[in-house]
């Protein structure tokens, strides 16, 4: 096989990155295997690896003050939570009462409890809470990966309440690849397409796009 023919998505790759890629966490692998009892559902959980770089990432900046929207089953959170400082606070932010029941069960199982505050509400009525409370450019990091269609808005709203140097990342910026076909018009595509294009020109932050997993883009306000 050439070099460049070589999947970057392929099953093997996969599979490898399983074996070597990133370190185990058995909390973290009991909570993949109870979140596919979802059934088709559980594929919104986030890679291994990507959860990996991002705890890396929350420990190298020593991260104390953090947002999730979209939490699922608690993956991603349990990630940020473990790279944050002890005294750090996550904001983790989802409507579903049945998601976020696994999700605060396996945040115990984790012992990062201490660190999570859940807001069960919809991402955009919680940022606008949390803009009324005066609370702009006090966050390290914002961690889009919720309803596609409110992307836009969740990224703009994060832009204000994110400190300068602090991070907003984006997952499923590449969107199994459906931002490349034109053809594609749909509301989620559209608006994750939009938004590639706006964070491309946007001078307020130093960004890139990852194509690890799904795509995940991750933006430094200046
Ligand atoms: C892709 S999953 C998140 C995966 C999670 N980050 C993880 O690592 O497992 C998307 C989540 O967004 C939530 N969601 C749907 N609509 C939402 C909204 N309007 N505001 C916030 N979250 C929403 C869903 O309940 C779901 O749990």
């Amino acid at each position: 096989m050439r070099l460049k023919e070589i999947q970057l998505n392929s099953k093997e790759l996969r599979d490898y990155i399983d074996l070597v890629g990133y370190e185990k966490d058995q909390t973290l692998s009991d909570l993949r295997e109870a979140t596919k009892s979802l059934g088709d559902a559980s594929i919104m959980q986030i890679g291994s690896s990507q959860g990996k770089l991002i705890e890396i990432i929350c420990r190298l900046g020593k991260f104390s003050k953090c947002i999730e929207i979209g939490v699922f089953t608690g993956y991603s959170s349990i990630c940020i939570a473990k790279g944050m400082v002890d005294h750090g606070k996550l904001y983790a932010i989802d409507p579903s009462e049945q998601y976020t029941k696994i999700a605060r069960d396996f945040w115990k199982k984790a012992g990062v409890d201490n660190k999570i505050e859940l807001i069960l509400n919809k991402g955009n009525e919680a940022l606008d809470n949390l803009l009324g409370e005066g609370q702009k450019e006090e966050y390290d990091l914002v961690f889009i990966d919720a309803d596609k269609a409110n992307y836009i808005d969740y990224y703009e709203k994060s832009m204000v309440l994110i400190k300068p140097g602090g991070l907003v990342i984006i997952d499923n910026t590449v969107w199994k690849g459906k931002v490349l076909d034109h053809s594609d018009q749909s509301e989620s595509t559209s608006t994750i397409r939009k938004l590639n294009d706006i964070i491309a020109s946007d001078e307020r932050v130093r960004h890139c796009m990852l194509t690890m997993y799904d795509g995940m883009t991750i933006c430094q306000k200046k």
